[in-house]
């Protein structure tokens, strides 16, 4: 039997004979979404851990250098509630929230260009958060959406396509 490193992909009815990789029966399915302590997606999540989709973070740690934030709006992480709970962990605002992800099931895209960064995203499997900490964490939650387009109207900030029969985020979902 040949094996190619390019075997073409799966099509539907086609059963793979001389194929480099294994046919699965289960897989997972996964859902990308905005999600950090200002936008928990709890009620999503829960439906997510019932039906076996993993949930992932897109904009883990609220997306700071997002270029249409706003100079007034809060930092989640410079929130001080974050802070305290950081300290007591000897950890820093963003392990607590990659941490916090991390224990309840929730995969996260963190982004950094900085090295040092880059590391201390990882290093969030030497501690947990207590009980306690991780019920703090999801009461920030604020119903934040940062990553929808927005448009300035009748000097508001508001979602450019809200009324668009489609628009998706008007649903607790
Ligand atoms: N599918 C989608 O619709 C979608 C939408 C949005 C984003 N995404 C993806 O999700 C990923 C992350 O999203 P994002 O970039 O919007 O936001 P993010 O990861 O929540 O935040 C990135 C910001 O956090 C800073 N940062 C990273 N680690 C930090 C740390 N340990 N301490 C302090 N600051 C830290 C970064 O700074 P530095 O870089 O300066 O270190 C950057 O300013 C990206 O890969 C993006 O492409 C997908």
């Amino acid at each position: 039997m040949t094996s190619s490193p390019l075997a073409p992909p799966l099509t539907p009815g086609s059963a793979p004979t001389d194929a480099p990789f294994t046919v699965v029966s289960t897989f997972t399915l996964w859902l990308w979404v905005e999600c950090h302590p200002y936008l928990s997606q709890a009620s999503l999540l829960s439906h997510c851990r019932s039906v076996g989709v993993c949930m992932t973070a897109y904009s883990p740690l609220g997306s700071g250098d997002r270029p249409w934030a706003s100079a007034d709006e809060p930092r989640l992480l410079d929130d001080p509630k974050l802070g305290a709970i950081a300290e007591k962990y000897q950890k820093t605002a963003a392990q607590v929230v990659l941490r916090w992800q991390v224990q309840r099931g929730v995969v996260c895209v963190p982004k950094s260009v900085t090295p040092s960064r880059i590391l201390q995203n990882l290093q969030v499997c030497d501690f947990s958060l207590s009980e306690e900490d991780v019920r703090q964490v999801e009461a920030l939650g604020r119903g934040e959406r940062y990553i929808v387009p927005a448009v300035e109207r009748d000097g508001q900030r508001v979602w450019r396509d809200a009324e668009h029969p489609h628009f998706p985020f008007h649903d607790a979902f």
